[in-house]
Formats: C-alpha cells, sequence, structure tokens
C-alpha cells in the first residue's frame, strides 16, 4: 500500500528563495495519492504567488489565521494533518517553532498539531551555521521533529555552501517514512552499501560479468536514505537513484575492495549488496585478443573477500551486513558464512526460486541474525525487502549498545 494513499499532509511553504522549489514537493505529494493542504507565509507571498499552490494542492492555499471560513484554521489544520512539512523553513520560522511563539497560521498550526513535523531549512549558510539557528534545531530535534538537513551548493546572489534546500527527492522521500511509521530513525548513522555485479576484464573489450541489476542494492540505499542515514552507494551499475545519495562508480572487486576501504572505516552499518565475481582473469590482454589468434586459455584466480575483510577489521558498534546468493541449502549455507565472516547479518536468497534475485523487482530472502534469530520476508518488492533489512540492522545496533 502506497504510505501517500488518503494522507493528509500540511505543506507550510516560509519566505525564502526556495519557496519555488516547495512547487516541485506539492506536485509529488499530490501525485503519491496524499491531500495537500498548503499554508504560505505573508513573506512566501513575495517570492512565490498562492495560485500556484492552490492549481497543484488538494485545497486552495491558507495564509491567515482570519480570513479562512473557518475561525480556527490552525486547529483544524494541525488536528486533521497526518504530518506537517515545512519546505522551505526560515530562520525564523525554525526560531518561532523552537521557543513556542505563535504569530501567523503557520506558527500557530505547527503549535496546534501532535502531528510529526518534518522541517526542512534553508538560508545562507552564515545563517544556518549561527549557533543560535543551530541551537534552535538541536531543540527541535530533541523534541522528535525530523529535520532535513540542507545540502552544500549554490545559493541566493552565487554564493557556494551549506544552506541549500534539500532537493525534492529527499523531501518527499523523508515524508514518506514519517506516513510509514519508520521517521528518521537511520538519522546520524552514515551507511555503506554496495550495489550490481562487479566486472573482471579479459582483455580490452571483454569481462566476465555476472546478471546481477544493482536494484536491492539500490533499494536499500534509497530506504536507508529516505530514513535520514547519509548514504555512500559502490556501485557497479548506472542507474538514477535519490541525488542525496553519494555514488561512488566502480567496475571490479579490486576497485570496490578500494572504495569500501576509503569509506567503510567511518561508517556505522556497512551493506554488501554487490554480486562480487570470486574469480578473475590472472592476465588482462592489452589488446583484443584476436579470433584468428585461436581459442585462449584464460588462467583465474581468487578476487579479494571484501566482505571476509570488512568482518576482519570490523569496529565496535559497526553492523556488517553480507548477502548469500545460494540455490541449496540456503539457511544453513548462509549461517557458515555469518560465522565465517564474523557478519552481524546475513540475507539469505534462494535464486532458484522463481522471481527472487538477480534481475527481478521482487526477491524472497531469510535474513539471519549474529544472535541465531531468523526472518522470513515472503515474496515481495526490493524496496520491501530493504526496509526489512534495515529493520533488522536496528535490531542488531540496539542489541550492541552498550546497557
Ligand atoms: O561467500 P560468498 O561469495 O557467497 O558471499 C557472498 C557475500 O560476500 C556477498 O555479500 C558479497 O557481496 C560478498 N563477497 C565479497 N567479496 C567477494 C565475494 C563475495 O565481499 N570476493
Amino acid at each position: 500500500m502506497n504510505a501517500f494513499h488518503d494522507r493528509r499532509i500540511v505543506l507550510g511553504i516560509s519566505g525564502g528563495i526556495a519557496a519555488y522549489k516547495a512547487v516541485e514537493v506539492c506536485r509529488r505529494l499530490v501525485d503519491a495519492g496524499a491531500y495537500v493542504s498548503p499554508i504560505l507565509t505573508e513573506d512566501a507571498h513575495r517570492f512565490i504567488g498562492p495560485v500556484t499552490f492552490s492549481a497543484l494542492a488538494s485545497e486552495p492555499v491558507h495564509t491567515s489565521l482570519w480570513d479562512d471560513a473557518s475561525p480556527i484554521p490552525h486547529t483544524r489544520l494541525g488536528q486533521n494533518a497526518d504530518v506537517i512539512v515545512v519546505a522551505p523553513a526560515t530562520a525564523r520560522i525554525i526560531s518561532a517553532y523552537a521557543t513556542g511563539s505563535s504569530y501567523d497560521l503557520l506558527t500557530a498550526t505547527l503549535i496546534a498539531t501532535r502531528a510529526p513535523v518534518v522541517i526542512c531549512p534553508a538560508m545562507h549558510t552564515e545563517m544556518w551555521e549561527h549557533p543560535a539557528v543551530q541551537h534552535n534545531i538541536e531543540v527541535l530535534r530533541s523534541r522528535g521533529v525530523i529535520i532535513v538537513d540542507p545540502q552544500e551548493g549554490r545559493l541566493a546572489g552565487g554564493d557556494i555552501g551549506a544552506g541549500r534546500l534539500a532537493d525534492p527527492d529527499t523531501i518527499v522521500g523523508a515524508v514518506e517514512s514519517v506516513l510509514s511509521g519508520r521517521g528518521h530513525d537511520l538519522a546520524g548513522l552514515s551507511v555503506v552499501v554496495t550495489a550490481g555485479g562487479t566486472r573482471e576484464p579479459i582483455d580490452a573489450v571483454r569481462v566476465i560479468a555476472n546478471r546481477s541489476s544493482g536494484k536491492q542494492g539500490y533499494a536499500i540505499a534509497e530506504e536507508a536514505h529516505k530514513r535520514g542515514a547519509s548514504v555512500t552507494l559502490i556501485s557497479t551499475v548506472d542507474r538514477p537513484t535519490l541525488s542525496g545519495i553519494s555514488v561512488i562508480e566502480v567496475e571490479t572487486a579490486a576497485q570496490m575492495l578500494h572504495a569500501v576501504e576509503q569509506h567503510a572505516p567511518q561508517s556505522d552499518v556497512v551493506v554488501m549488496t554487490a554480486a562480487v565475481a570470486d574469480f578473475r582473469p590472472v592476465h588482462v590482454a592489452d589488446g583484443k585478443i584476436k579470433k584468428h589468434n585461436g581459442i585462449p586459455e584464460i588462467r583465474l584466480e581468487p578476487t579479494p573477500d571484501i566482505l571476509a575483510a570488512l568482518g576482519a577489521s570490523k569496529s565496535t558498534g559497526q553492523v556488517l551486513v553480507g548477502f548469500a546468493a545460494e540455490t541449496d541449502d540456503v539457511v544453513d549455507n548462509a549461517r557458515g558464512k555469518l560465522k565465517k565472516k564474523n557478519l552481524d547479518l546475513i540475507v539469505a536468497n534462494d535464486v532458484s526460486a522463481p522471481g527472487v534475485g538477480f534481475g527481478h523487482s521482487t526477491n524472497a530472502v531469510t535474513i539471519i541474525s549474529v544472535d541465531g534469530s531468523e526472518t522470513f520476508v515472503p515474496l515481495a518488492d526490493k524496496h520491501t525487502i530493504a526496509t526489512a533489512v534495515l529493520d533488522s540492522v536496528l535490531a542488531v545496533r540496539t542489541a550492541l549498545r552498550p546497557q
């Protein structure tokens, strides 16, 4: 079931230049099936016309405490909302919300609601980094408000720095994870995910490859990003993904090992979804091997076992997840690997079953934890599998935490 279907979202737009980007956020929320009520602050009107939002949203724009048919619009909007998202949120709105000050419809609605609130700040770098703004952000965070951090990038006036409104994908993703009940439960975590099959060169044009599409790894990276993690995706495939995810392109097992070695030590969670080749040619021919020279003999050697290396150097508290694509004795084989490679979780799938594993958009897995527990996730799309894997990661982290 789509998390947005028939859900009520109040979209607050405050007066920053990024207000125009809220049009795209509004459109996506409506397209996803949500009922969207926009509230524009008085200053937001200076940047964007209310008619634009009224045309796209599910009901006309609200702007004032006084000109609505209802005498108490803020209580109605606040009580009926499943989630309130403010994008962009100016320093002023953030300050008012943190101190409980109510001076217009948006601030009154924020204070009148019990619904979860997602705040997407956007402002100049100097303002964003000001201790008062950072303090207010921490106050809100400590109250459970979800903060979708601004990105680094070009700001109004041509400066470059932190403070640019998060992109619509990220904002909509954060709202989706709130509506699905998980919220930003991975906020503050740094997650490395590998995806796709490695390609090991034979000569200048040929490679040894495998059937991995990268879909499962991308789904894990995207779900982790929506749940607030900072995600690095080390990938062999060129697939579109959410723009807040940092993608590192690699091709071979050796390149993947190098990228993982650079990023894994600082990360809280590493998910090795990639199908890494087990063997590679000992010698790579410089040019193209010519047909008229006869059938070549290609000698193979083992590739580095990236996961085993990660297991051997795992830092305290880090959660390491492996995948095991098997065709028989699936769970037993996976349990053996979990132990041998010093993993916290292993996700086993029977790739001989219909609709499961390589290339499909669906998967069916058994998630085996180091504590011995097993979670079977029946055939489902790869995003649902990703959600279950990340739920297990959180369970392991909770168990690892010192009492
Ligand atoms: O032992 P096996 O290759 O089946 O283990 C599968 C897991 O190990 C997957 O998570 C895969 O990404 C990882 N792997 C690896 N390096 C290799 C081979 C597999 O990290 N050379």
